[in-house]
């Protein structure tokens, strides 16, 4: 069997060699365009005129272009078509495309756009939460999830608790940042390469760009160099841009965003806040909650309601709440379209809920690890907010296996040995829990296509509608595909995504890449598998019910077949060897405006400890160890399923801490680098690192394998970092303060939290 292996990534020696071939990497034709985008200075204005003399004149120009030369639809978003590839008549944000050059080099490009002499009348800007809550500007009507009657169950309470935390955004910093080719084809049909999440989206808008059903464009990617959602939609505006130039000049066209402009031009994390209301018993156990969830969505819409339906749908994350109220407000202001990003929503949701439990416990003088535990959802018979019942819980199994495998009480009580002693550094330590649903939650999108060829000498080609980012998607699925023949790895090619191929296909997000399309591929294999076993049956007069494909070869039950041998003859007796496949997840249904159903086919488990120190004299801090078990369910393969764990962990840890976005009072973002916007190095893992599947993992729905998902829901465990550091600010006062500390928790939110406790101001 291939799937259960430890196999490296497919392409592991082609990304440390520089061989693995990315969009920029492809050869271009001689006559090929260079593209860049005029941005707009100016966070929120009228667009009265832009003076582009100076921009033509420029060296290398070939054409410039306004929204006023667009052929066809001017429009990027991926769901409100409020996103206009070049702006009309306003700016929305600093950094919005308002106009595009096309020049014989990328250098020169840029250089031109620069040129541009902007008239625009400036408006007050909305740039933070507070400002949109003052403007009311809001996508849609707030949300509101409840379950029970949380007022009167927080008036009734025994202990009640009332706080707010801020968690900042957090950029992707994929390595690769985004491009686009595109070439094209006879008949004014387009050929699109694309770093993409998303291909059949590219296929659309890029279609609609230049007014051409979706038959005339074709869409490509073998590989992206990270794409943690913000490849989902944010590609659109490039691939777009150069299918307008192509059909324009008939020549192919390139872009590619420098990384400032990455940074500068597309969404990122969402930003929130969020109050809460909690009433509780003596024992820390949750009796209601009020939870008010403030959204920042930036200019455009995007994706922007179901990220705020993920972070309501993850308020409670670990933890039965009998009664419970959540609002969320969908804030629009002129900053970046806030857009998809590891999670979706889900971690900050998930910190409001973790938070709550570490304010409780501070009150209550208790280890927050005890008030966690005593609010874990049993193992049946209670039901989220959003009335979904919870029956695969294995947290408190995680927690116990956890607690022992990391030493959690015998370092618990070092770390408080070790505060009593050390006045300048103070340690700090913390379990964090992660409950993930699983699900696209806009239930048409679980659904996804394969295509298998098995050629005459009995070598496997596999497509399938998933893209690759570096998580191991294909190799996963190729497992798939040489289990199913009894095939080595070796003999399944991994082909690039491509819309011709398979068509209308999902995003490779929420997570669901390998359950989706694992199950499309298998489902193709065994049309294929059910035809040779009916052939050879006949072929060589035997019982299909015996037919066995083992170690490479087909067993009749009578004698053994080499696979190319039954491939051979299959083809020669007029078999087909190629077969479609599909899949739909069962069991799902949802009503988001209601908040009640079942979003999610099932949910991932996992938790992390997190031992901090801090300097208190500079609020300087590191990670010291980190021990953490998540379930993957059965692993399809655990050498990928640790590297995603591992990555995770470090990703989430980073958009706590180190990552801040900081935005000036007229929107200009000024953490557009990585000189200013501080990413985890190599250097600030954890020293020590110690990471586990959970050896009981077993998926109790029917997924590929009995496999889980893996890609965010370790994300959450980063969370466990910023609680540590929490714990550890918590020990440099006399335990009176909470210690309130706001994401991310840089060095300077940690000195001011520190003389916080201290009795002093920063
Ligand atoms: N891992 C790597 N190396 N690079 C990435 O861009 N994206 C993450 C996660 N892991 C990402 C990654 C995100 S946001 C998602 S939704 C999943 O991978 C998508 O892939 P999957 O569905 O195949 O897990
Ligand atoms: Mo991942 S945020 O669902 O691309």
């Amino acid at each position: 069997m291939s799937v259960n292996k430890p196999l490296p990534h497919d392409a592991a020696e082609l990304h440390v060699t520089g061989a693995a071939r990315y969009v920029d990497d492809m050869p271009v034709p001689a006559d090929c365009l260079h593209l860049a985008f005029g941005l707009s200075p100016v966070a929120h204005g009228v667009l009265k005129s832009v003076n582009l003399e100076a921009v033509r004149a420029a060296p290398g120009v070939i054409a410039v272009l306004t929204a006023d030369d667009l052929p066809a639809s001017n429009d990027v978003s991926p769901s409100a078509h409020d996103e206009p590839l070049l702006a009309t008549d306003k700016v929305n944000y600093v950094g919005q495309p308002v106009f595009l050059v096309a020049a014989t080099s990328h250098a020169l490009a840029r250089k031109a756009a620069q040129k541009a002499v902007y008239d625009i009348e400036e408006l007050t800007p909305v740039l933070t939460i507070e400002d949109a809550l003052a403007a009311k500007d809001e996508f849609e009507e707030p949300l509101l999830f409840s379950k029970g009657d949380a007022q009167s169950a927080l008036e009734t309470a025994p202990h009640r608790l009332s706080g707010s935390i801020n968690i900042g955004g957090q950029e992707h910093f994929y390595l690769e940042s985004h491009a686009a080719l595109v070439m094209p084809q006879e008949d004014g049909d387009m050929l699109v390469h694309s770093s993409t999440q998303h291909p059949t989206e590219i296929q659309h808008k890029v279609a609609e760009a230049i007014g051409k059903p979706f038959h005339a464009v074709r869409v490509e990617i073998r590989r992206m160099g990270g794409g943690f959602g913000g490849k989902e939609s944010q590609g659109n505006a490039l691939a777009c841009a150069c299918a307008v130039v192509s059909l324009r000049l008939n020549r192919p066209a390139k872009m590619r965003y420098d990384r400032d402009d990455d940074m500068t031009i597309t969404g990122k994390r969402h930003d929130f806040r969020i109050d809460y209301d909690v009433g509780f018993d003596a024992d820390g156990k949750i009796q209601a909650i009020d939870f008010t969830q403030y959204c920042r969505g930036g200019w455009a819409q995007d994706l922007t309601l179901p990220v705020a339906d993920r972070a309501m749908l993850h308020a409670d994350n670990t933890y039965h709440l009998p009664h419970a109220r959540i609002v969320s407000h969908r804030l629009r202001t002129n900053t970046v379209s806030n857009t998809a990003y590891r999670g979706f929503g889900g971690p900050q949701g998930i910190v409001g809920m973790e938070r709550v439990i570490d304010h409780i416990a501070h009150h209550l003088k208790r280890d927050p690890l005890e008030i966690r535990q005593a609010n874990y959802y049993a193992p049946t018979g209670q039901t989220t907010p959003y009335q979904m019942e919870v029956t695969d819980s294995v947290i408190a199994e995680i927690t116990d296996a956890l607690t022992k495998s990391s030493d959690y009480q015998n370092r618990r009580a070092k770390v408080d040995a070790f505060n009593a002693e050390n006045t300048i550094l103070k340690r700090g330590l913390a379990l964090t829990p992660v409950k993930f649903g699983i699900s696209f939650t806009l239930t048409f999108l679980n659904q996804a296509g394969a295509l298998v060829h098995i050629y005459a000498d009995g070598s496997i080609k596999l497509n399938h509608g998933g893209t690759e980012m570096g998580q191991g998607l294909f190799t996963k699925v190729a497992q798939v595909a040489a289990t199913i023949f009894a095939q080595p790895l070796s003999a399944v090619k991994i082909t690039a995504t491509d819309t011709a191929k398979v068509p209308n296909t999902s995003a490779t997000a929420a997570s669901s890449g390998s359950d989706l399309n694992g199950m499309a591929v298998k489902d193709a294999c065994e049309t294929i598998k059910k035809r040779l076993i009916g052939f050879v049956a006949e072929k060589w007069n035997a019982d299909p019910a015996l037919i066995r494909f083992i170690d490479g070869n087909v067993e009749t039950g009578k004698k053994t077949l080499t696979f190319a041998e039954v491939i051979a003859a299959a083809y020669e007796n007029r078999i087909s060897l190629s077969a479609t496949g599909f899949y739909a997840t069962p069991k799902i249904q949802w009503d988001r405006k209601e908040g009640k159903g079942r979003p999610f086919f099932y949910f991932a488990y996992g938790a992390a400890v997190t031992e901090v120190v801090i300097d208190t004299l500079t609020g300087e801090n590191r990670i010291l160890r980190t021990d953490i078990i998540h379930d993957v369910g059965k692993s399809l393969n655990p050498a990928l399923d640790i590297g995603q764990i591992e990555g995770a962990y470090v990703q989430g840890a980073g958009w706590l801490t180190t990552e801040e976005l900081v935005w000036d009072d007229k929107g200009k973002l000024w953490t557009h680098a990585p000189s200013t916007y501080k990413i985890p190095a190599c250097s600030d893992r954890p020293e020590v690192f110690n990471v586990a599947l959970f050896d009981q993992g077993e998926n109790t729905e029917d997924t590929i394998y009995r496999s889980k998902a893996v890609g965010e829901p370790p994300f959450n465990l980063g969370i466990s970092a910023f609680l540590a550091l929490s714990d550890a600010v918590a020990a440099c006062g006399d335990g009176s303060v909470y210690p309130d500390l706001q994401a991310p928790a840089t060095g300077e939110q940690v000195l001011r939290a520190v003389l916080r406790q201290q009795g002093q101001e920063l």
